[in-house]
């Protein structure tokens, strides 16, 4: 059965005590709304630890535009049947004033990769995202931690932040899961209507196909697409458009 921790002494408190002591723990930090993607992550976390935790927490401070996160999606009871079902163990589900009692007075602010990318059309952003993650390392403490490599600009400044502030836990890369036509899964997809549904798909197409990056860029706005970038970048191709109110990102080897 599932542990579901509101709060976070109380978390702290399972963490130090005999059932956890000395088990090597994995840990799937999410914003909820759960897909197999998020599935994935916590089948592996569960194959390679002794326990696993899922933090369940819409970050209001990574949330450039507040209407975005108005309408995040939250499913919170498919989402603890789906955690069940992949072999999570325990669940943080905190509130806003326990996770950040100064706040948001104290953050962590990158000065190079985060201003790239979605940071560049995302203002503060990736400082919501890394305060966030360190504050939930902390918190987990894990010997690992698993992050999707669709949010791959994510988990370079997870990955580096990490080694910036020499945290003990690994951060461990997972590959993109997509749905049979490419589309990468992403909670935001539930926001879609059928017929954007069905033109995402030319997003994942267009971004993995050999063409260079002006010629997608302007194939996917002939589409109809609102594209806020297509770059290469780290051995990568990046790209983000907006179908009506729903960002999508993505991204591919070349
Ligand atoms: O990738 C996400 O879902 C979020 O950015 C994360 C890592 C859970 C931080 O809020």
């Amino acid at each position: 059965m599932i542990r579901v921790f509101k709060s976070i002494p109380e978390w702290i408190g399972f963490r130090n005590s005999a059932t956890l002591e000395g088990k090597r723990l994995g840990f799937v930090p999410t914003m909820g709304a759960l897909h197999a993607g998020h599935a994935a992550l916590v089948e592996r976390s569960h194959s390679e630890n002794e326990a696993t935790l899922v933090s369940i927490f819409v970050n209001p401070t990574q949330f450039n535009d507040p209407r975005d996160l108005e309408k995040y999606p939250r499913t919170l009871e498919a989402d603890l049947d789906l955690l069940e079902r992949a072999g999570a163990d325990c669940v943080l589900y905190p509130e806003y004033r326990e996770l950040y009692p100064d706040g948001y007075r104290y953050r962590v602010q990158e000065g190079e990769l985060s201003r790239l990318l979605c940071g560049a059309h995302r203002p503060g952003h990736f400082d919501g995202v890394l305060t966030v993650v360190l504050k939930l390392l902390n918190i987990a403490r894990a010997a690992r931690a698993y992050f999707g490599e669709k949010d791959f600009q994510q988990l370079l400044l997870v990955k580096e932040m990490a080694e910036a502030f020499f945290l003990p836990t690994e951060i461990v890369p997972c590959k993109t899961v997509r749905q049979e036509d490419g589309l990468a899964l992403s909670s935001r997809n539930a926001r879609l209507n059928p017929g954007q549904r069905a033109q995402a798909a030319e997003f994942a197409r267009l971004l993995g196909s050999g063409l260079p990056a002006s010629e997608i860029r302007s194939r996917l706005e002939a589409l109809g697409f609102a594209v806020d970038y297509v770059e290469e970048r780290f051995g990568r191709r990046f790209g983000a458009v907006k179908l009506g109110e729903v960002r999508l990102i993505d991204n591919v080897e070349i």
